[in-house]
């Protein structure tokens, strides 16, 4: 950017220069990347679902991970799991021409996805393999269209989701476990940038130029520093001159030691469980299948989520400021497993009746008490709502928390009539709890007008 000086009978010229520049305030280093304000409608939709979609749902073993496992750390369960199944010989890319995806329906999938009350759903564009699920230009034969599937997954998931006004995100993997470039820069101490120059950089631009998302969620940044990767110059461009610099957003993944400290949002770890109220927009990724990201044909029943541990976790990140973001790993003929639809729809129906404690809410001076069972808190407005998640077998509620005046007034969501409650001597209410509505999810949220 070049700097202008300011004579008298230029001023007006000049002002207008300095205007029209305003758009790109960003420089290519954290102290402004991070200053940056999140878009608004990221706070707003609290959840979101996460897909992982790659060749590794073809051995569908173990899980994501497989080609590492078995390739990389020469794990002895996977190494003896293909000397047992496949013929010698069978190599890793052997998987991907049954990547079928023969029963892929985006628009069926961006059904399930709205009617689980999710407004953002983020793809993995490429995960560490190095596959990537649309035509990048860069991943010569190794992309959905030359092989796999032949098909534009991210091009048309993108449509179907856009359809149904979902928020569309992409996730990609910085590093490529076993991409040669990559290995070579890391052999040179990362002090080489042949990997970054020639397929991760390209490949980013293309993705965002192309497909246009809202939301990058990067990872596979550990092993080098952000300087290798190039992140700030990524993050300045992506912020001031891309097609999506009004409403992107971003994670932390951004090289080694940027997460939960640099970045847009932040994930710090998978499945991040903070103890106390963040200082800062984080979301919670976390998994249907406990075990893995991607499919894995050899799941069970009792290693996934049910439902109330679903609610339960959702509730409390969105009480700790989190958003959530639940993910589900679909079958290499691009089916989502029946048992994560029935989650999701069931989710959805629960949202239905309590969304209102959820969407656009904040956390309150008070994210949680141990009252007649233990309750969590949101708020909108001059709302609060307290979500709870035992049936207190009892028909008087207490909170301990809230200050009421005479005008408060209480109503449990999906039920018409307001509540008849009373204040406590010191502090807090009872409430004179109706016939709880029976629901799988086994939580009901009671909200709290004129209370502070
Ligand atoms: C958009 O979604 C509607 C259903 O909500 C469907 O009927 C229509 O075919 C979709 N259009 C496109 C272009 O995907
Ligand atoms: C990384 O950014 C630096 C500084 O802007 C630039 O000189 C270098 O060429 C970039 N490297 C790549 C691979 O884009
Ligand atoms: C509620 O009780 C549980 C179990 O004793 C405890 O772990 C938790 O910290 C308590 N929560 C609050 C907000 O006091």
């Amino acid at each position: 950017m070049g700097s202008f000086a300011c004579s008298t009978w230029t001023t007006f010229l000049c002002i207008l220069l300095s205007v029209s520049t305003i758009g790109a305030i960003y420089t290519p280093d954290w102290k402004s990347l991070d200053a940056r304000p999140l878009p608004e409608w990221y706070d707003e939709a609290k959840f979101g679902i996460f897909i992982h979609w790659g060749v590794f749902s073809v051995p569908g073993y173990g899980s994501e991970w497989f080609w590492w496992h078995w390739q990389g750390e020469r794990n002895p369960f996977y190494v003896w799991y293909m000397m047992k199944n496949y013929p010698p010989g069978f190599t890793y890319a052997d998987f991907s021409p049954l990547l079928r995806g023969q029963f892929f329906d985006p628009q069926e999938w961006a059904e399930i996805f709205e009617a689980s009350g999710a407004k953002y759903v983020v793809l993995t564009a490429k995960h560490h393999e190095g596959f990537t699920n649309w035509p990048s230009p860069n991943s010569w034969n190794w992309n959905s269209v030359d092989d796999g599937p032949h098909r534009d997954i991210v091009g048309e998931l993108a449509s179907a989701v856009r359809n149904r006004s979902l928020h569309y995100g992409l996730y990609n993997s910085l590093y490529e476990w076993f991409n040669p470039l990559y290995l070579s820069d890391k052999k040179a101490g990362f002090n080489t940038q042949e990997f970054v120059r020639n397929k991760l950089m390209p490949e980013l631009y293309n993705l965002v130029t192309r497909y246009k998302p809202e939301l990058i969620w990067s990872d596979g940044d550990w092993e080098a520093p952000d300087t290798y990767w190039n992140s700030t110059e990524f993050l300045a461009w992506l912020y001031n001159d891309s097609p999506v610099q009004d409403v992107v957003v971003t994670n932390d993944r951004w090289g080694k030691g940027c997460s939960c400290k640099h970045g847009g949002y932040y994930n710090c770890k998978d499945k991040f469980t903070p103890g106390e109220l963040p200082s800062h927009k984080w979301e919670k990724c976390t998994s249907i299948d406990t075990h893995s990201w991607g499919f894995r044909r050899n799941m069970k029943i009792k290693e996934l989520m049910d439902l109330p541990t679903i609610i339960n976790d959702l509730v409390y990140t969105v009480a700790m400021g989190g958003n959530y973001l639940l993910n589900v790993g679909p079958t290499p003929d691009g089916m989502i497993p029946p048992v994560f639809e029935e989650r999701l729809r069931s989710i959805g129906a629960w949202m239905k009746v309590n969304g209102e404690a959820i969407y656009a809410s904040r956390p309150w001076r008070v994210q949680a008490e141990n009252a007649t069972v233990p309750v969590w808190y949101t708020s909108k407005g001059s709302s609060i709502y307290a979500v709870f998640f035992l049936h207190p077998m009892q028909y008087s509620f207490k909170l301990s928390t809230p200050k009421t005046t005479e005008s408060s007034v209480v109503t449990l969501l999906g039920n018409p009539e307001p509540l008849r409650w009373a204040p406590l001597p010191s502090s807090g209410l009872v409430i004179l709890l109706p016939e709880l509505p029976p629901t799988p999810a086994q939580a009901w949220t009671l909200k709290l007008d004129g209370v502070y």
